[in-house]
């Protein structure tokens, strides 16, 4: 079956907010990096190694996840895995993007910060001129490691805070709560920086909670178990906080069996300011416009619940009220312009 709103969904402009630049090193890529790179990969071809991105959970795709990061070596390198990306992303006519980073995922293997960021960023301000894509960057904690390192990661970070624009928490959800990092989070906000959090993906409502009332976001990235806690779909609710819901991420990594028992239309129904998003999309098989049809095609989305979705990605972002009034009466134009 095909997505009922499939031109209507290609025509809007979109915003992606949860998205992880390391999740997007495609296996030619990575293999092409290696090989720049004088290294030799684990696996034999590209099929074989997409035959590995077979996930029973979080762990096991992050595992493979932080291993394929491993060829990423020169700035040229997180360059071209930008670059790339944003290629996609034009053509899913995504037209900003806050992208996720994972300084501590190099830095340990002794890239230098400055080597990553330096690449993510020249291709970030290569595509605003190039593609007409704004967009955020996101410095994003690893959980599983401790609060000190986390510190240690924000020092480093210290020479290019003012093209960073905020933090995250990511990596192993179970065992590694939100209020573990209470006073990175405050340092973070200190200076300046907004706030986001993974939580509510494989972890329980407790840690949406913690993310809320702890660390201070402005985004819950995943959210989708905050269903099962009704005083907190009534906060979350309340304060109109955003959600960043990843589709195939979460079929992919077996938070819903088959992306027909996912619960994004719940979430809508609910008042909840859930948007869709792609995570890391060469190891879960679709990038954003991808996530849209299959939602349209496996939830059965209304024409409305398809617009509301991307008017709630800029209505999520983090761009000036005047952009965020831009796009949305875009969003309604082009949705005018695709009658029922
Ligand atoms: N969850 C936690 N950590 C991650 C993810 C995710 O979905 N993607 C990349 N790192
Ligand atoms: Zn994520």
């Amino acid at each position: 079956m095909t997505s009922p709103h499939a031109s209507l969904i290609r025509a809007l402009p979109k915003a992606e907010l949860h998205l992880h630049i390391e999740g997007t090193l495609e296996p030619e890529l990575m293999f092409a990096l290696a090989q720049r790179n004088g290294m030799t990969l684990p696996y034999t071809d590209v099929e074989v190694l997409r035959a590995a991105y077979d996930f029973n959970n979080l762990q096991s795709f992050l595992d493979l996840y932080y291993a394929g990061a491993g060829v990423l070596i020169t700035e040229a390198d997180f360059y071209d895995l930008t670059w790339a990306y944003l290629l996609r992303a034009k053509a899913d006519r995504i037209v900003h993007a806050e992208i996720f980073f994972d300084p501590q995922t190099h830095t340990d293997r002794g890239i230098a910060f400055g080597t990553a960021f330096n690449g993510i960023r020249r291709a970030l301000d290569d595509a605003q001129l190039q593609l007409g894509i704004s967009s955020k960057l996101i410095m994003s904690f690893l959980r599983h490691l401790s609060e000190e390192a986390g510190f240690a990661t924000l020092e480093q970070a210290k020479p290019f805070l003012t093209r960073i624009d905020g933090v995250g928490l990511d990596s192993s959800e179970m065992g590694h709560p939100p209020s573990k990092f209470e006073r990175l989070f405050a340092a973070c906000r200190a200076l300046g920086l907004s706030c986001v959090a993974h939580a509510g993906e494989e972890g329980p409502p407790a840690y949406v909670w913690e993310a809320l009332d702890r660390l201070a976001v402005c985004r819950i990235d995943h959210g989708v178990r905050a269903m099962e806690d009704d005083a907190l779909v009534a906060r979350l609710k309340a304060i109109r906080m955003p959600l960043t819901v990843c589709p195939y991420s979460n079929v992919r990594l077996k938070v819903f069996p088959q992306l027909a028992d996912h619960n994004l239309r719940q979430l809508l129904a609910a008042g909840l300011c859930a948007t869709v998003n792609s995570d890391d999309p060469a190891y879960f098989g679709g990038y954003l416009q991808e996530n849209y049809l299959g939602c349209d095609r496996e939830l059965g989305l209304s024409r409305d619940d398809v617009l509301q979705l991307v008017r709630n990605s800029f209505e999520a972002s983090w761009l000036a009220p005047e952009e965020k009034n831009a796009w949305l009466m875009e969003c309604d134009a082009v949705a005018r312009s695709y009658p029922a």
